[in-house]
Parts: structure tokens; sequence; C-alpha cells
């Protein structure tokens, strides 16, 4: 006797046309966010050995790429400062400096791409010498004396331009805070992109390289930072952040924690975004250069996780390799 399983599964996957029309989600370079590294370097692009493909642009190298940006259809870039450790110090000064890299960064975007979303981070770290992203207060990092700075600092962001800030230090209130101070200064319309749950990961490693922390990094971001063994305190903090005035919520790293991403959006149902951060992205690329993998497959297949796990964007470094792969 023989025996027919009257379900088959295989039917629906045979062809293309019907692989195709069963297909539940698609990649969209509408769901794409760049992340770039400004600098103000002389030339115009530094290549970042840990992050293969990725350099620290100059401003010129800046407006280059988000022209490109605009050209393929990316919605938004998101801009890191790369700060030369001579402007550093213990109180991240040169984070509230109008004039600074940031601020000039987001002027000159704006300037030569207006239709293209500018998503700055707001944190001390590039600013501070010791790489932390609130003041010190002996060994503790200092929550409240820190959230008047990033205040201060979205608002000079705002005035260059910026139209989402997006507070990236984890320090209790910030949201608030920043919600606050951009509602008195007129800054009404300015999002919020809260890095609502934060992990304290070992994935941000090449990052670091890139923006120059990670040799003045004193310790690590523990105390702030959230414990990637913990899944129902993201639910927490989200809430927390979205009371506070958050628009739209991130969850960082990525792939490691698409559970977490799950959960926020079935319980919030926010705009909600993932940071495919440089550990992620130096891992695909290095197991590519190896001939390890596909380097191109898994970057398709990496993003297509993100959706299928209920983002509605990815912050990403393959953000122009996937726009130029969606095109062709
Ligand atoms: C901290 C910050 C980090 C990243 C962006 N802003 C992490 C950190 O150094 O703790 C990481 C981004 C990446 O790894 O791509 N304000």
């Amino acid at each position: 006797m023989s025996h027919f399983p009257t379900v088959r599964m295989r039917r629906t996957r045979a062809h293309d046309w019907s692989r195709r029309l069963v297909r539940e989600t698609r990649p969209a370079v509408d769901d794409l966010i760049w992340t770039l590294v400004a600098s103000d370097s002389k030339t115009e692009r530094t290549p970042v050995p840990s992050l293969p493909g990725v350099s620290r642009l100059n401003l010129d190298g800046l407006v280059k790429a988000a022209k490109e940006a605009e050209e393929l259809g990316i919605p938004a870039i998101a801009i890191f400062p790369h700060i030369d450790p001579s402007h550093k110090d213990a109180q991240a000064t040169e984070s509230l400096n109008e004039g600074g890299l940031v601020p000039e960064a987001v002027r000159a975007v704006k300037a030569a791409c207006p239709g293209l979303g500018v998503i700055v981070d707001v944190a001390l770290d590039p600013y501070t010498d010791h790489g932390h992203d609130g003041v010190m207060t002996g060994d503790i990092i200092d929550n409240d004396p820190t959230l008047n700075i990033l205040a201060e600092s979205a608002i000079i962001l705002a005035k260059s331009g910026a139209d989402i800030v997006a507070p990236s230090d984890m320090m209790d209130g910030r949201v608030g805070a920043i919600r606050d101070a951009l509602d008195e200064e007129k800054f009404g319309d300015t999002m919020i992109m809260s890095y609502a749950a934060k992990y304290a990961s070992g994935f941000y490693g090449p990052y670091r390289d890139a923006i120059g922390t990670k040799a003045a990094l004193r310790g690590d971001k523990r105390t702030y930072q959230m414990d990637p063994a913990n899944r129902s305190e993201a639910i927490r903090e989200v809430e927390l952040d979205i009371n506070e005035g958050a628009d739209m919520l991130m969850v960082k790293p990525g792939l490691p924690y698409l559970d977490i991403i799950r959960d926020l959006k079935n319980t919030f149902a926010m705009p909600t975004f993932a940071f495919q951060v440089s550990g992620e992205y130096a891992m695909i690329k290095a197991a590519g250069a190896n001939g390890w993998i596909d380097e191109d497959a898994v970057m398709m297949e990496s993003f297509g996780a993100f959706r299928r796990a209920g983002c509605d964007g990815v912050l990403t470094y393959f953000a122009r390799d996937i726009a130029r792969k969606l095109r062709a």
C-alpha cells in the first residue's frame, strides 16, 4: 500500500511563477536607510578596513553619496561622525558646536538633496575622550546631566535641518528631554527615532573603528545598554520611549534580535526599524570575500528576514548595494 501525502507543500514551490505568487514579503528600496560615516578629512574617502566597502566621507564625499542615494530611490540616510581626537573631551563639548562636522554635513546634504530624509544620531560617544555615551562622574556614566547635553545637541541638529534625530545613548528619559527641548524651540515637526531597544553587543566593533572610539573606550557600556539575555525588558524600554514621544522605534543589533522586533511590532504597532550593525555587515563581507557564502544572496536574504520579522525599514551599510540589486 502506498501512502500519498494529501498536503504537499512542494506543489506551490515547484515553479518560479507559483513561488512568486505565494511570496509573503518583498524587498523594497523604500525600506532602506543608508548608514554613512562623515569625517572632516581632506581626502574624500578614507576606507575603514574592518568595514570593507565603507569609507569615512568628507563633505564632498557625503554629498556625492547623498545624491547617489536619492538617485537610487533610497528614502533616507543616517549620518555618523568620525570626530578628530583633538576635538574630544570629557564633556563632549564638540557635540554642541553649531559649526561642527555633523551640522555642517546636514546643511550640505540638505542643500544638495532637499527631498532626501536625513537622520542623525544623538549621542555623546563620538565626542567624549572616554568613548562613553554620557558624561562621567567618577566611574559612573551620569544619566541626568547627560540629558541636558543630548537635548541641546538635538536642537542644534534640528536647526541644521535634520529631519529625524535618533538618540542612541540609552540614558533614561532622553526621548522626553529631547521632545520637550525641540518643542520649546519650535521644532515640533522634527521626528524622533528612538534606539529603543539597544543591546550591549559585541557586534559594534567595526563601527567603533570607523568613528574612532574603540581605542578610547574605557570599560564597556553594560550599565546603560541592554543585557542581550533579556526579552521582556525591551517591551518596558520601548513603552517608555513611546510615552515620551518617540515617533519610530529601532532595535539594534538586527539579525540576532529578530525576536525583539516581532515582539515590538505585535505589541505596539509602531513604525519599527532594525539596525543591521557594523559587525553583522563585516561578517557577511568577510565570509563572502573568502568564498564561504554568496555575499549578495546573504545580503538579500538578511534584508528579507528583517521585513518578515516585522520591520518597516532597515538601517544598513548595504543599502546602496541592495538598492542597486533591486534596480537591476
Ligand atoms: C553609540 C552607537 C553605536 C552604534 C551607533 N551609535 C554603538 C556603540 O558604540 O555602543 C553602532 C553602529 C554599528 O555598529 O554599526 N552611540
